[in-house]
């Protein structure tokens, strides 16, 4: 070990701690939004078995990676790579990535936090309905009772108009994220996980047996475990790959971070594989709660990103128990969401501690009022900015407004540019000694690691990043 003069003294109080942290932060929007609108658009079982297949031969070897510069590095991700780079006596200059990711985790959660704000929105509509149906003394009762659905549709279109609305629900979620972030990693993150996780795993459970038990389950897992390989066109497989790396929270840094509080004890490979096999599992899950509903009331599975906000309510509406559940439903997107916003502020705040010096109140706060200023521009474009370009002058975003230039640009550019460095410092520059004792893997094991991160990993982000560029290259 080299001097360990700028460690960060923060640590996770035990090994399930940090599991529950890294699970709390790769479960999130992309698992309950993301990945069920990615599905539905893509036609199902061809998608989803396709995506499998990358997050075990993609991102579990990332994830793997990560974790370890963590830990072998015991500092913000910047300091932690230079670290692993001079044990490895490789360039410095790879600290780099460290930085952009840092940046790219600070631009994801300032729209992170913008959506995140219109689930808080949703759970107030639903919340206030359910309360409506208890006074009037029938607490099953579907949800928005008498609301046709051009009104429930109306609920959203209504949303993006006011800014104000869009501002006061940002700033409520941001804040919260912040305040958790600036108490540290065992009273702050650690504890939130801790509280947090259980209960969205209850709840989880909870709307899969109502979907089972309400809804039309058969139709939904075929929907979702038969493939039509028709179906899998190069975009398609394209999106599958980006959605294994935003989903389990790889490319900006941020199992990095987290590894670095991991203070002793080996087993990074188990620890990683269950990562990855819980945030697979959840996202899975989110499909088999959310397809029951939808195909039960006939409403169309490929409804994009509005699937949630629109199409579902409408369906709680016809359902008994609608009112409750669709509260609760909204409840567990916001316990998942809060869980991976606090890992993505999470970096830029460890960096500007670990290289600024700063104390860890007011790095989270320079980020966080930094994210929240940041989101506020992506709000407006749903209003009063509607037809601000940000990037207008690229031929890929020429088209697309505040919020989705963030989101496109981070998701399609900067995410896979990290996980390709990474993998390619993984497979090419670390030392192999360093890598064998931190993982603590067996010979097959790391060799199929190695096998995969120095070959697999880099080609096919290669390909992610070359067709998400350039789109023409699919002959789209
Ligand atoms: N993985 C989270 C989700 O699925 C989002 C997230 C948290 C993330 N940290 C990240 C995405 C880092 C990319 C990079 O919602």
């Amino acid at each position: 070990m080299v001097a360990t003069t700028t460690s960060t003294s923060e640590g996770w109080s035990s090994r399930s701690a940090f599991i529950l942290a890294a699970v709390g932060a790769a479960v999130g929007l992309g698992n309950i939004w993301r990945f069920p609108t990615l599905a539905g658009e893509s036609g199902g079982g061809a998608f989803v078995i396709f995506y499998i297949a990358c997050v075990f031969l993609l991102g579990l070897p990332l994830v793997l990676s990560e974790v370890f510069i963590g830990k072998a590095g015991q500092t913000d991700a910047v300091g932690s790579i230079r670290r692993v780079a001079a044990q490895s006596k490789a360039s410095p200059s790879w600290a780099i990535f460290g930085g952009v990711g840092a940046l790219a985790a600070f631009l994801i959660v300032s729209f992170y936090s913008v959506v995140a704000g219109w689930v808080l929105y949703y759970a107030g509509i639903m919340g206030g309905d359910l309360v409506q149906a208890i006074l009037a003394g029938d607490p099953f009762r579907g949800a928005l009772a008498g609301e046709s659905q051009d009104q429930i549709q109306q609920r959203l279109s209504d949303m993006f108009a006011s800014p104000g609305l869009l501002l006061g629900v940002h700033f409520v979620f941001m804040g919260l994220t912040l305040y958790i972030v600036a108490r540290g990693v065992s009273s702050g993150i650690e504890k939130a996980a801790t509280y947090l996780m259980p209960m969205f795993f209850v709840l989880l459970v909870g709307l899969v047996l109502y979907g089972a038990i309400e809804g039309d389950i058969g139709q939904a897992a075929a929907f979702l475990f038969t493939p039509d390989w028709s179906k899998l066109t190069p975009q398609v497989m394209n999106s599958a790959l980006g959605q294994a790396l935003f989903s389990l929270s790889l490319g900006v840094a941020g199992l990095i971070t987290y590894g670095s509080y991991i203070k002793e004890g080996s087993g990074l490979g188990p620890t990683s594989a269950l990562i990855a096999v819980a945030d697979t599992c959840v996202a899975l899950l989110a499909g088999l709660m959310i397809f029951p509903i939808v195909f039960a009331v006939g409403l169309d599975p490929a409804a994009g990103p509005t699937l949630v906000f629109q199409t579902l309510p409408f369906a709680f509406q016809t359902m008994p128990g609608g009112a409750l559940f669709g509260f609760l439903f909204f409840v567990l997107i916001l316990v998942a969401a809060v869980t991976s916003s606090i890992s993505l502020l999470e970096v830029p705040t460890a960096w500007g501690i670990g290289e600024r010096g700063w104390s860890r109140p007011k790095s989270a706060l320079i980020f966080g009022g930094g994210a929240f200023l940041m989101g506020i521009a992506c709000l407006l474009g749903y209003n009063v900015w509607a037809d601000v370009r940000p990037l207008g002058f690229w031929s890929l975003f020429a088209d697309t407004d505040i919020l989705d230039t963030v989101d496109g640009f981070t998701g399609k550019v900067m995410l896979p540019v990290g996980a390709l460095l990474t993998s390619i410092f993984i497979g090419w520059k670390a030392d192999k000694n360093l890598l064998l004792t931190t993982t603590g893997l067996s010979p097959l094991a790391f060799g199929i690691w190695r096998f995969l991160i120095a070959w697999l990993c880099p080609l096919a982000v290669a390909i992610i990043l070359a067709t998400g560029l350039f789109p023409s290259i699919l002959g789209t």
